[in-house]
């Protein structure tokens, strides 16, 4: 293996954005793309076009810097960035001088034969969070991880790569944070000082650019709002994709469909979404539906439909290699497949059998796949579930030598499912014109959270899938991916009762609410588990639809700033040491007040870390005093979940589905707490995207602690809210002070407690 340093700087120039430093083996280059936002750039090939994937900004126009002898210093209001010479070396400190992150002196950015690798120095008490869909535990150091999205079946909870790649993790040390993003599709490799004697932490690729983004925003969320700012942020989601979502692999037929459906009604389970798993089509082709099982997919549709129900359809990328067959013919025709070297389609099998590979970084490519959602959108599908786009073929080991277009799968292959997705979103949003399509994906790479939801795969239906799944869902939320969801009640396997009813509530707080299991395991819908176990099912589903003005609102916050609604503890509490001990590490806060405890299914007694401030238990309004750890019941039904004291919590009535209005009444939950509090309320039509024109209700909803004051402000947008009631509920106020009722409206609204 050759060893190549990166040398010194020979020239430095500037070109109006950037600055360019050449040595005698690479070209560096560096942009400001905001105050508290780096990129370095480190090449061997300078004149390769610049893309990305994942950043949809601009560099800022100009660039401060200054030029010695010795460095070039750049510096914004929120960074400095220190540019040693000889040998090149690249560190970020904080305006006033604080190291937030600095090369390894001696090996800085090397490649070693293709692969690009950047060293770094360790701090004593540096942690690692990030990097997305990672098993392993919430504070990554001293761990490894590699990028390759993988159709990752059967996996434990230690298996690595999974099925996504996010190249984004956010340091922590001296009481500073930092992040870093590795803009490189190619296979990457991060090593939080694993093997390194706690000297350097390091990350690197097997081919492309050492590029990368260096965010130096004090804060987590400050950090997390600046990425998602650079790679997007979701749009809202369908109202009804937050509600209740069965799905299996497979509902079999038509007819077993609609059963389903129907027991939720009569069973009176609140639901919103059914899903077709792979059997629907024929012969599990692509826009295709089984004749004989599904022999009148919009009559079924309708039918759902009148059941309150929306449908949700899987579709894989693998095209069936089969003469006759209108996606095969055309993708051959136009040359739209992945290839080998020598220009032939490259073949491998999935569960059509032979397939072939649409090349979705093609333009062209993607709007063919898009407009053939007709055959899904027509009958009435409104979500579309992109699945084995990693992409998996059985075997999972296709060759290197594959091609999309110009570009070889090594470089590409982690952002395959991304642009799969991309191009569903783009067409089935083109085919449903104002309506919001809903969009899930199994593979993915950063800013997926601009088109799809995302799910952790096929997991294992055990209490440590379920508590290392909590893990997952944080994690993701991390890097910018907000709706995000786990199988609930574990995809393989069968689930004990226990086991099924703690997951179950655990759902309640996970951002999309999804059941699904595999072909061939026990039936897993809330009806499968006798009356007793039910009610139970029932009550926290429906406790999800009474939050749902809450929860929505929740989203609404991470389409303005990229805030997640699962928040690892270590994004509100960064400096609580006990937020990364792994007996806690699993808590989340749902939203900004909720702090929601996984328990196994075997305990009915659960430690729970409650952070500095005051909590009150979520149900019964028992207080608990913060900073310290209790023991405290966990009953089968009730999850350990607590309130901040200052929350504000809207709820509604129950309801069965998103379809349904309700009473008409908004609870406005208060709790007391001992500093103001402020919560966002947003609410939309929940299906089009009228919201983009200013039709939506929006109002802050302010708790003054010092008056005992609740204010919702004037709302803003044209929207007329579904509410023309508003109760306020008082938690943890004493006896006298009441809840009160009055109209619901857009104007001031000032309640005194
Ligand atoms: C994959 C998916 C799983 C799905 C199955 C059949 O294993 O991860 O969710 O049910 O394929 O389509």
């Amino acid at each position: 293996m050759q060893t190549q340093l990166l040398g010194n700087a020979k020239q430095v120039s500037q070109h109006n954005d950037h600055i360019t430093i050449q040595t005698a083996e690479a070209t560096a280059k560096v942009w400001v793309y905001a105050p508290a936002i780096i990129r370095v750039n480190i090449t061997k090939t300078p004149d390769k076009a610049d893309t990305s994937f994942a950043v949809i900004q601009q560099p800022e126009s100009a660039i401060n810097y200054s030029d010695s002898d010795q460095e070039i210093i750049v510096t914004t209001e929120a960074l400095t960035l220190r540019i040693n010479k000889a040998p090149l070396r690249f560190s970020f400190f904080t305006p006033d001088g604080k190291p937030l992150s600095e090369d390894d002196t001696r090996f800085g950015v090397n490649w070693q034969n293709e692969r690009v690798v950047n060293y770094r120095k360790l701090y004593a008490d540096e942690k690692f969070i990030g990097l997305g869909e990672k098993t392993g535990d919430l504070n990554r150091r001293g761990t490894h991880y590699v990028n390759w999205n993988t159709d990752a079946s059967k996996h434990t909870i230690y298996t690595d790569p999974l099925y996504k790649t996010f190249p984004f993790f956010i340091g922590l040390h001296s009481g500073l944070t930092y992040g870093l993003f590795f803009d490189n599709t190619y296979k990457s490799y991060f090593d939080f000082g694993a093997t390194t004697d706690d000297e350097m932490s390091w990350f690197g690729a097997d081919g492309g650019d050492m590029n990368y983004y260096f965010f130096g925003a004090q804060g987590v969320a400050e950090i997390i709002k600046d990425y998602t700012w650079l790679t997007g942020r979701m749009e809202m989601p369908p109202l009804w994709s937050i509600g209740y979502q069965q799905c299996r692999y497979s509902y079999m037929s038509a007819d077993e469909v609609l059963g389903i459906a129907q027991k939720f009604r009569e069973h009176n389970i609140p639901a919103d979404v059914i899903y077709c798993d792979i059997d629907y089509m024929d012969n599990y082709k692509i826009f295709t539906w089984n004749d004989e099982a599904f022999p009148d997919p919009k009559g079924m549709i309708d039918q759902l439909k009148a059941l309150d129900f929306r449908t949700v359809c899987i579709v894989d990328p693998g095209i069936k290699v089969e003469e006759g067959y209108k996606q095969y013919d055309e993708g051959v025709a136009k040359d739209y497949f992945a290839t080998y070297t020598n220009g032939d389609n490259y073949v491998a099998s999935v569960w059509p059998g032979r397939c072939h590979f649409p090349n979705f970084f093609d333009d062209e490519v993607k709007e063919w796949w898009g407009a053939a959602f007709t055959a899904l959108t027509e009958p009435g599908v409104e979500g579309f579930w992109n699945d084995m786009n990693e992409p998996a073929a059985w075997g999972q080991n296709i060759p290197y030598l594959v091609k999309f277009g110009d570009r070889y799968m090594a470089e590409v292959r982690n952002a395959y499912g991304m642009e799969m997705t991309k191009a569903t979103y783009n067409g089935t949003r083109k085919i449903l014109g104002n309506k919001r399509p809903f969009m899930l994906t199994r593979a993915a790479y950063c800013g997926t959270q601009r088109f799809s939801a995302v799910w952790t795969g096929d997991n294992t239906a055990t209490d440590e899938h379920m508590l290392y799944g909590q893990r997952l869902v944080n994690s993701l939320g991390l890097v910018g991916m907000s709706f995000t969801g786990v199988d609930i009640g574990g995809y393989t396997g069968n689930p004990t009762p226990e086991l099924m009813l703690r997951w179950n509530s655990l759902g309640v707080y996970i951002p999309m609410y999804r059941n699904h299991a595999e072909i061939g395991t026990a039936m897993r819908e809330p009806w499968e588990w006798g009356e007793e176990n039910m009610a139970i099912i029932r009550k926290d589903i429906e406790l999800r639809y009474q939050l749902l003005p809450y929860i929505y609102s929740g989203f609404y916050e991470s389409s303005q700033n990229g805030l997640p609604l699962s928040r690892t503890l270590a994004i509100d509490y960064t400096q609580d040491e006990n937020v990364f001990d792994v007996r806690y590490q699993n808590q989340f806060l749902f939203g900004n007040f909720l702090l929601v405890a996984p328990v196994e299914s075997t305990k009915l007694t659960a430690a729970v870390y409650l952070p500095g401030g005051e909590w009150y238990r979520f149900g019964n309004d028992k207080v608990y005093e913060g900073g310290m750890a209790h023991s405290v019941p966990a009953p089968m039904n009730d999850l350990p979940v607590f309130v901040k004291g200052g929350g504000i919590i809207p709820m509604q009535s129950v309801i069965q589905s998103t379809n349904e209005a309700g009473d008409g009444i908004f609870y406005l939950h208060i709790w007391k707490g001992t500093e103001d509090s402020k919560f966002v309320y947003y609410e939309d039509d929940g299906v089009t995207y009228d919201n983009e024109r200013g039709i939506f209700h929006k109002r802050d909803i302010s708790y003054h602690a010092e008056y005992n004051k609740v204010i919702l402000a004037i709302a803003d947008g044209t929207y007329t809210s579904k509410f023309n009631t508003l109760k306020v509920i008082p938690h943890g106020f004493g006896k006298t002070v009441k809840t009160q009722e009055v109209p619901y409206h857009p104007g001031l609204i000032e309640i005194t407690l």
